[in-house]
């Protein structure tokens, strides 16, 4: 669905990604562990090309995403979402309006510009991705005044209505009380499996990593250390991942 090979990326001296190989399959959730500056948001970030990597491929459902631009480029994008640490909603709509933004990129030009007439089609898929991830009854409410999870599943509701086959998250829960960021994973989790998704997550909690992934990623320094199941990874491999150094965390 997503598949990343031998992904190089420099910032200049500066080697951050060192030839990564990662599949994102559909019906699996991998996280992704590793220090702070080990090269994750770089990863994500070039896997969509919004950052442009010096050597390597990408293939997104199929398209090599190096070899396309303009319309192609945006049109292939499409096929994935994003979702950050800090959720990116339009404070001053509601709910439903944020999730909807998601399917705009499939309306034409002049249309997209008057957000609050969405077409009924997209007003009902819109409901139903917020239904998917347990709003519906919050559907007309501000994104301002939705709680931290709530607009991280808001986030999810919107990559669920643009129709995405891959989620790309970096860092979702990391501003999130154990509870809620608990609520994200385990929907990640549950869309990846039941919408078979393809969703990779970035993540600095290895429990909650061990609770939901199927797959473990290692990043140690650019490189992958390890790629496994998490039965399959020790927990003195993912202590290695942070090295012994304090300061550097
Ligand atoms: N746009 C940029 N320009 C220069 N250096 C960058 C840029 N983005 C990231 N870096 C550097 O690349 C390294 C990896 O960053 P990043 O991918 O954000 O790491 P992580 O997400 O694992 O914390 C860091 O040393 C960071 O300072
Ligand atoms: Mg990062």
């Amino acid at each position: 669905m997503l598949e990343v090979r031998g992904l190089q990326k420099r910032f200049g001296s500066r080697e951050v990604l060192r030839g990564i190989d990662v599949s994102v399959r559909p019906g699996e959730l991998t996280v992704v562990l590793g220090a702070n500056g080990s090269g994750k948001s770089t990863l994500l970030r070039c896997a969509i090309r919004l950052l442009e990597p010096d050597d390597g491929s990408v293939a997104l459902c199929g398209t090599d995403l190096l070899g396309v631009r303009g319309d192609a480029l945006r049109q292939a994008r499409r096929r994935a979402a994003m979702v950050f640490q800090s959720v990116l909603l339009v404070r001053r709509r509601s709910a439903l309006e944020n999730v909807a933004f998601g399917a705009l990129g499939e309306l034409p030009l002049r249309q997209s510009f008057s957000t609050r007439l969405f077409p009924n089609e997209i007003r009902a898929r819109s409901l139903e991705s917020l239904a998917r991830v347990g709003l519906a009854d919050r559907a007309g409410q501000r994104a301002a005044t939705l709680s931290g999870g709530q607009a991280q599943r808001v986030a999810i509701a919107r990559a669920l209505c643009q129709q995405a086959s891959v989620i790309l998250a970096d860092e979702p829960v990391a501003s999130l009380d154990p509870k809620a960021a608990d609520a994200v994973l385990s929907l990640l989790a549950d869309v990846a499996r039941n919408e078979r998704l393809g969703v990779l997550v970035v993540l600095h909690q290895p429990e909650l990593a061990r609770r939901y992934a199927d797959r473990l990623i290692g990043f140690l320094d650019g490189r992958i250390a390890f790629d496994r199941a998490p039965h399959a990874v020790d927990d003195a491999e993912i202590e290695m991942l942070y090295g012994d150094d304090d300061d550097e965390r």
